[in-house]
């Protein structure tokens, strides 16, 4: 499974010669492009069928000169990169001017992160003798689930992998850890702003607040553009749609009454009917956020009318896995009253 010293040289090779190729993190699994070669960075977008205008995250390794790729890095900067660095934090600073405008989808602005799997910092290191950096989204197509294995990369992208597709390699590092994607920190706006949130992650909000003294804001109309941000996201094929502990037996029981197929994703014991394909996630935060992506996956899988998910708790530890269950239910609102209504 761990890719050899022989798969990372040959990985980033690949990149070097401009090829795409998809690695482990911990958050989620990457499609990484050499971030200054804006014809790699250009087959992430035509792989994904992502719109060209949406930034991608920029993966440096630890030793990278942040210099290179950021024209100011701010005093919260250091400190967050100090407190989480590698680790799951993304950082929005001003864009250095040398960064060709392609892996910043034109914006001012760059996205950077240093990752903590050590298939990643390998890569890293190993790409441009750790001088370069690696543009990657998750490895998904636009608006579906991440990856968190080797395996939904290939389930992904089928046709496109090997010497014949886009993705020249996909390296193997096991599945992801934290399983949601990074926290986004926007601060290009720090002195009139102070630090946004763009997207809840494993790190919180009060992490952030207790290394900054500040807590993050959300964002406003102005903070820059962020394609995880769109309402409709990390969403299967099924329509999912959340029901609170209380609910969930008699949602399920109302929508088998009228023949419909139910799967169920829950964190809390219940008593059901037999023969409904469940899937119960760990009740805490960190344990429900590992297994997510891989649980949607499965449960997509059954072809069901209606993916019910058992919404979590509202506390702020669980503040990323509810941002992602909220965007990958926002196509399905209102599916469970269509349901009972003969639809
Ligand atoms: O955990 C992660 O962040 C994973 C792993 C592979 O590192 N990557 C990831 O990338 O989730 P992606 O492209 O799927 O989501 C990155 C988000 C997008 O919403 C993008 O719009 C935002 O980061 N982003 C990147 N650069 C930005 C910038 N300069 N300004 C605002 N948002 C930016
Ligand atoms: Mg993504």
């Amino acid at each position: 499974m761990t890719p050899s010293a022989d798969d990372i040289r040959r990985a980033a090779a690949l990149l070097e010669s401009g090829r795409l190729v998809a690695f482990p993190t911990e958050t989620v699994y990457g499609l990484g492009a050499d971030a200054e070669d804006p014809a790699a960075v250009a087959q992430i977008y035509a792989a994904k069928g992502r719109p060209s205008t949406h930034p991608l995250i920029v993966h440096l390794a630890p030793e990278a000169d942040l210099g290179q790729w950021a024209r100011e890095v701010p005093e919260a900067a250091k400190k967050l990169i100090a407190a989480f660095w590698p680790g799951p934090l993304t950082l929005i600073m001003k864009k250095s001017l040398q960064v060709p405008d392609a892996a910043t989808g034109g914006q001012d602005t760059i996205g950077l992160r240093c990752p903590s799997h050590p298939v990643a910092q390998a890569l890293l290191r190993a790409f441009k003798q750790g001088r370069g950096g690696v543009a990657a989204p998750s490895a998904n197509r636009f608006g579906h689930v991440s990856p968190t294995t080797a395996q939904h990369v290939k389930d992904e992208f089928r046709d496109d992998i090997g010497d014949s597709g886009r993705i020249g390699m996909v390296l193997d590092g096991g599945q992801s850890q934290v399983g949601i994607e990074s926290t986004i920190i926007d601060l290009s706006r720090w002195e009139t702003h102070g630090p946004v949130l763009l997207r809840p992650g494993h790190i919180g909000a009060d992490a952030i607040a207790a290394v900054l003294g500040v807590e993050p804001r959300l964002p406003d109309a102005a903070a820059p553009r962020a394609s995880g941000t769109l309402e409709a996201h990390y969403a299967p094929l099924a329509p999912v749609a959340l029901v609170s502990s209380g609910e969930l037996v008699a949602t399920v029981a109302q929508l088998h009454a009228v023949r419909k197929r139910v799967v169920l994703l829950c964190h809390t014991p219940h008593s059901l009917p037999t023969g409904i394909a469940q899937i119960s996630l760990p009740s805490t935060p960190e344990g429900y956020a590992h297994g997510l992506y891989a649980a949607l996956r499965v449960l997509d899988g059954e072809r069901a009318d209606l993916i019910l998910v058992e919404a979590p708790p509202a506390a702020a530890a669980w503040q990323g896995v509810n941002d992602r269950l909220r965007r990958a239910a926002h196509d399905s609102s209102g599916v469970i009253e269509r349901l009972l209504d003969g639809d």
